[in-house]
């Protein structure tokens, strides 16, 4: 039985004050809550919102990290300074971090591994552009993106992994996968994770969907077969809008 898994991508929004109260009341709604829950505020909001999700069960991730253990890489963050914040949790392979900043699947395969190498749980984020999916290459993209991201990722290491598919077209325009077309992708990735592994790993996994994710859509994306769980951008940056798609059960 996989347990659902909803996660927010805060991205670059919110200063260290306004994550601390968002985390805070999020942590005080999501007392007892048995859907497991994860934000991702930008770097310098990490200490803050640490301090305030502390004692509740609601884990912290980074949106990004470097594949190096730590030298002149300017600007970039090192897994041992997340781990010594007590992140443990890393979103690799955003399509922003691909689009936007060019991370190449073997950069991607690069941190993955990195990550997995400190003892960190990864939430690995696969997707096609819509001229990908449109002509017709939706399979080749993630069978690229997951085969290339997941290289000399040994078997017992996938349960430190989660794959999200975001299909670029739906990531922050509100056009959102059908529940139809989220489930079939879906499919595909776990058919793919049973060929490099094995059938229990990719019964195992959790396969989340992210692109427009919000309240109205959540229930009907969950009540897919292959669709475990969410992760959320814009809709996640309120306590008003980002409880209802976490108690999409209620
Ligand atoms: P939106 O929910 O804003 O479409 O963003 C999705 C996303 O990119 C989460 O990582």
């Amino acid at each position: 039985m996989r347990k659902p898994y909803i996660a927010g991508n805060w991205k670059m929004n919110l200063t260290p004050s306004q994550a601390a109260k968002l985390a805070k009341e999020l942590a005080e709604a999501l007392k007892g809550s048995t859907t497991k829950v994860m934000i991702a505020p930008s770097f310098v909001s990490i200490p803050a919102v640490m301090k305030a999700v502390k004692g509740s069960d609601i884990i912290v991730a980074a949106q990004n990290m470097n594949d190096h253990e730590n030298g002149a890489f300017t600007g970039e963050v090192s897994a041992e300074q997340l781990l010594d914040l007590g992140v443990k949790d890393v979103i690799l392979g955003h399509s922003e971090r691909r689009h936007i900043y060019g991370e190449s699947n073997e950069l991607i395969n690069a941190k993955v591994l990195f990550a997995l190498k400190n003892g960190m749980n990864v939430d690995l984020c696969v997707g096609e552009t819509l001229d990908e999916r449109e002509s017709g290459n939706l399979e080749k993209v993630l069978t690229d993106q997951i085969s290339i991201g997941l290289k000399g990722v040994g078997k017992e290491a996938m349960e430190h992994i989660t794959i999200a598919y975001e299909p670029v077209w739906a990531i922050g325009t509100g056009k959102t996968a059908t529940p139809e077309d989220a489930d079939a992708a879906h499919a595909i990735i776990r058919g793919l994770i049973e060929k490099l592994y094995d059938k229990s790993v990719a019964e195992d996994l959790i396969i989340q969907y992210g692109g427009s994710v919000k309240a109205s859509n959540v229930k009907a994306l969950m009540a897919k077969e292959n669709i475990d769980g969410a992760l959320v951008g814009g809709a996640s940056l309120s306590t008003e809008k980002f409880l209802p798609i976490v108690q999409f059960d209620k």
